[in-house]
């Protein structure tokens, strides 16, 4: 296993491993409480040091905090805030609540989850205030398609935006034809979230097929179509120590033209604008 791992720079200058690790779901069943902070310390180990949560995810800002404690400045923390949260007031609470749950003083990436009722510049502001309350190191945004992220930056403070996380894997490539471009052009690296659409990806025979020529698994593979980009975050989630290994084994995949010819024949590029889709 390689130990150079492939970064990605966000626009206030941190770098963060391409590959992070996922959390939804987490914190949901008692009995898995110690093996889920086993394997987010297990990924750390690995150098997959960017961990996704929200407050929405109910306990997993739990699990987070019990698998930080110790080690918090070897991780990269990224948290959300629900948009009914994303007042001038709202934020403060939520941001707090989230601090608690993970018992850090300090979230590093904080998100608006998805656009809701209250103006971006409203939550732009508030978003401000707490970086300089010293609460939220960056901030960033979810789900947002481009005419969104224009009409963020036109926002007082909006060219600050840190990232945008959408869902990006084979399945779903319609942030292809025009976000991704959008988001390389202008310097906002993206957050691919569930790359496995939620898993059900792996089970997809031409992922079995390219992984048979390398001795990888589709999970690899999967991982592998998207961290070919430099400019993208991959944020698979698991569960397990076992598997955490063997997805940080795909940093070393390189996948061939004819691999990537296949994969356009299965998960075809998208030829005109998409709607964002969102899980
Ligand atoms: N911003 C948003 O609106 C938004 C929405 C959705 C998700 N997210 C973030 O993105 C993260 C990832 O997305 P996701 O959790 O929806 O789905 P995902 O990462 O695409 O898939 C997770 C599923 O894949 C399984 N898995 C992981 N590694 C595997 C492997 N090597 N082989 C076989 N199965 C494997 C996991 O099971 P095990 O746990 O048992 O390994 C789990 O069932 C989330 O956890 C969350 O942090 C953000």
């Amino acid at each position: 296993m390689t130990d150079s791992l492939p970064m990605v720079t966000f626009p206030d200058g941190r770098s963060v491993c391409a590959l992070g690790q996922g959390t939804w779901h987490m914190g949901e069943r008692n009995g898995d409480f110690a093996a889920e902070v086993d394997s987010l310390r297990a990924g750390i180990d690995l150098g997959l040091t960017l961990i996704d949560t929200a407050e929405m995810y109910g306990g997993a800002e739990n699990v987070v905090g019990e698998a930080v404690k110790g080690r918090r400045d070897d991780v990269y923390i990224v948290s959300k805030v629900v948009p009914s949260n994303a007042s001038s007031k709202g934020i403060v609470q939520a941001c707090e609540g989230s601090l608690q749950r993970l018992g850090v003083e300090r979230i590093d990436l904080y998100l608006l989850h998805w656009r809701g009722r209250h103006p971006l510049a409203e939550t732009v502001e508030a978003f401000e205030r707490l970086q300089e309350a010293g609460k939220i190191g960056a901030w960033g945004v979810s789900n947002f398609d481009v005419d969104d992220m224009e009409e963020l930056r036109e926002v007082r403070g909006g060219g600050a935006v840190a990232t945008n996380q959408v869902l990006y894997n084979l399945a779903r490539r319609g942030i292809e034809f025009d976000l991704l471009p959008w988001s390389e052009s202008a310097g906002v690296p993206v957050m691919a979230y569930s790359p496995f659409d939620e898993g059900r990806l792996l089970s997809e025979p031409v992922l079995a097929e390219i992984a048979a020529r390398h001795g990888a698994t589709a999970a690899q593979v999967a991982l592998s179509f998207l961290l070919r980009r430099t400019n993208v975050v991959a944020i698979p989630k698991s569960g397990s120590a076992v598997r955490l290994r063997e997805n940080r084994k795909a940093i070393d995949l390189r996948l061939t033209s004819d691999d990537l010819a296949l994969l356009d024949n299965a998960f075809p590029p998208p030829v005109s604008k998409q709607p964002l889709e969102m899980i």
